[in-house]
């Protein structure tokens, strides 16, 4: 399979169309963006280590019967995936409150959830990604009720897999940004990365930040972090 020309750079990954009718070449860069792009920064080796974890999460979600875009990682910080349509809302699932939703109503960060939260924000960089429920997305045309109905059904799944297989290796699941796409089949299908840029990861123990947050927080090791959730949920120690 050849990589051809580049379709779309985000703020962490690269798409490139490839030889092969229906499948894309995906580059995961070092560069972390937080607050809609306004703080940039390069972290070395984010790129390898998130292509690896991610590799590792996908593999399992597949494995436990969540289809998913991932076809095979071909270096260290490339992918190849299935080509779909983006849906373009960003599907959050919480267990415990952090970040906006702990700062929206007032609630102290680390406060467990009598059960899960789905929460929809319209994929929208201009205007920052805005909170959005079910009517909203009807209006904006952004998906059918049916789909609606998978989208959040296919991230409860999602998340009970994750959560238990990280829990067992002694990493909470706080929370985690899913995205989703459709395939010319009409099939809807998580089509994203699943990483510490997409997830907060807290140690069960000692509650230690093991993500994203250590960047937008300046709270110093974001590259450790992101090699211990690796080394921990089974990848090589030194990508
Ligand atoms: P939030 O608390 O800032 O709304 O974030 C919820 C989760 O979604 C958290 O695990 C980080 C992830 N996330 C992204 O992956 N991309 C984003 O642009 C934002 C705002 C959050």
């Amino acid at each position: 399979m050849e990589k051809l020309e580049q379709l779309y750079e985000g703020k962490a990954k690269k798409v490139f169309k490839t030889s092969e009718p229906g499948k894309y070449w995906i580059e995961y860069k070092d560069d972390a963006t937080a607050f809609n792009g306004e703080k940039k920064a390069q972290i070395a080796g984010k790129g390898r280590l998130n292509n690896e974890i991610s590799t590792i999460f996908l593999s399992l979600l597949k494995e436990k019967g969540v289809h998913n875009h991932f076809i095979k990682k071909i270096s260290a910080t490339e992918q190849i995936v299935q080509q779909v349509k983006i849906i373009p809302i960003e599907v959050v699932v919480r267990n415990i409150a952090a970040g906006s939703l702990a700062k929206r109503l007032g609630w102290e960060e680390g406060k467990e959830l009598p059960q899960p939260i789905v929460e929809f924000y319209y994929k929208d960089d201009e205007l920052g990604d805005p909170f959005i429920n079910n009517d909203h997305i009807g209006i904006l045309g952004l998906a059918n009720e049916t789909e609606l109905v998978e989208l959040r059904e296919q991230a409860l799944k999602i998340n009970e897999i994750l959560k238990e297989f990280v829990l067992n290796k002694g990493i909470i699941l706080v929370d985690f940004k899913l995205e989703f796409g459709k395939t010319p089949a009409g099939d809807v299908i998580l089509a994203d990365e699943i990483s510490p840029d997409t997830c907060r990861f807290w140690d069960s123990e000692t509650k230690q930040k093991l993500d994203k947050d250590r960047f937008r927080r300046d709270l110093g090791n974001v590259e450790e972090a992101y090699q211990e959730i690796l080394s921990r949920i089974g990848g090589s120690v030194n990508v």
